[in-house]
């Protein structure tokens, strides 16, 4: 049988990712400090293979592992054999027979894939350069914690047209919220993608007018003006000055819209100090969200939600 990978949100059904959703929550609602722990997914052990930096994946998904009963193991690439030339697939095969999950961060989505094709159980996606589905689990969860129902709900993605950007454009396939991007023409999402999901649901506007986009905005989403991977961060910025979140930006949104961004932020490029710690920034309990949605996503390819 065909494990339940989770490696974008567009192949999700509508009905999987309200499940998932409304686990987050509930985890969320169930723990204060210390957060209850649970032996759900004892006996169970989740490796983490990652091939570039992070903090919040790696951090929230070793906690929502330990906390849920289970145990975790990670490595980077250069660690393992992967580094020597040894193939994703042997690798997905022989990690298979030791672990009952595996999570990898690498930018080639391709490749993650082709890993997800040989492995025996779940795979998740951690950040490619296409998506970053567990990152828009923790971002959505945020915005209905904060905001209520996301149907009807507007967000403004504003900046460059990258793996985060296209993972909320997967989600407006399935959930009811309306997406405005604004990005450079020469940053912008491909327009194939864009089509597609539009042919599947979304509700998306694009374009090259910040301001336009943020209009009445219940939400406003910003991200680094250059992703991992990206090596022209100086044509990027110029690029990118015009799509800044600061306090003029924000002042067009909806009365009472937050702000999100995944992080890391690189304060007073993409965001303004002052939007990031202002009233509005919903940030570190996105941060946070992150903890609940990686124990959502584990129970629902584990097949264990609601237990
Ligand atoms: N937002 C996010 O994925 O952060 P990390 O790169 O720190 O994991
Ligand atoms: N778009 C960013 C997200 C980092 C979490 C990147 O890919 O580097």
């Amino acid at each position: 049988m065909t494990p339940k990978h989770f490696l974008d949100l567009a192949s999700q059904t509508p009905a999987d990712l309200r499940a998932i959703l409304d686990e987050a929550h509930r985890l969320k609602a169930g723990g204060g400090r210390p957060r209850p722990r649970s032996a759900v997914l004892a006996g169970c052990t989740l490796a983490m293979l990652f091939e570039r930096p992070s903090t919040r994946t790696r951090f929230s998904f070793d906690v929502a592992m330990k906390e849920l009963g289970g145990d975790t193991i990670v490595a980077s690439g250069a660690e393992m054999q992967l580094g020597r030339g040894e193939t994703l697939a042997d690798t997905a095969q022989v990690l298979s027979r030791y672990v009952d999950v595996v999570m990898i961060r690498m930018l080639d989505h391709d490749g993650l894939v082709g890993f997800a094709e040989h492995a025996a159980v779940p795979v998740i996606n951690g950040l490619t350069r296409r998506c970053h589905p567990c990152q828009i689990i923790a971002d959505l969860m945020t915005v209905e914690e904060r905001l209520g129902p996301l149907a009807g709900r507007t967000i403004a993605w504003v900046g460059d047209g990258n793996n985060v950007a296209a993972t909320f454009l997967d989600a407006a396939r399935h959930l009811g919220f309306s997406l405005r991007i604004a990005t450079p023409s020469a940053l912008a999402l491909p327009a194939d993608a864009v089509a597609e999901a539009r042919a599947a649901g979304a509700d998306v506007s694009v374009g090259e007018d910040a301001h336009q986009a943020v209009a009445g905005a219940d939400v406003v989403v910003a991200d680094a003006w250059a992703s991992m991977g990206d090596e022209d961060e100086d044509r990027r910025r110029t690029l990118l000055a015009p799509f800044q979140v600061n306090d003029a930006l924000m002042a067009r949104a909806a009365p009472g819209a937050i702000f999100l961004h995944c992080l890391p932020a690189h304060r007073n490029e993409e965001v303004t100090d002052s939007v990031m710690d202002g009233p509005q920034s919903a940030v570190f309990d996105e941060a946070e969200n992150r903890l609940h949605a990686q124990k959502a996503i584990l129970k629902h390819v584990l097949g264990k939600l609601g237990e």
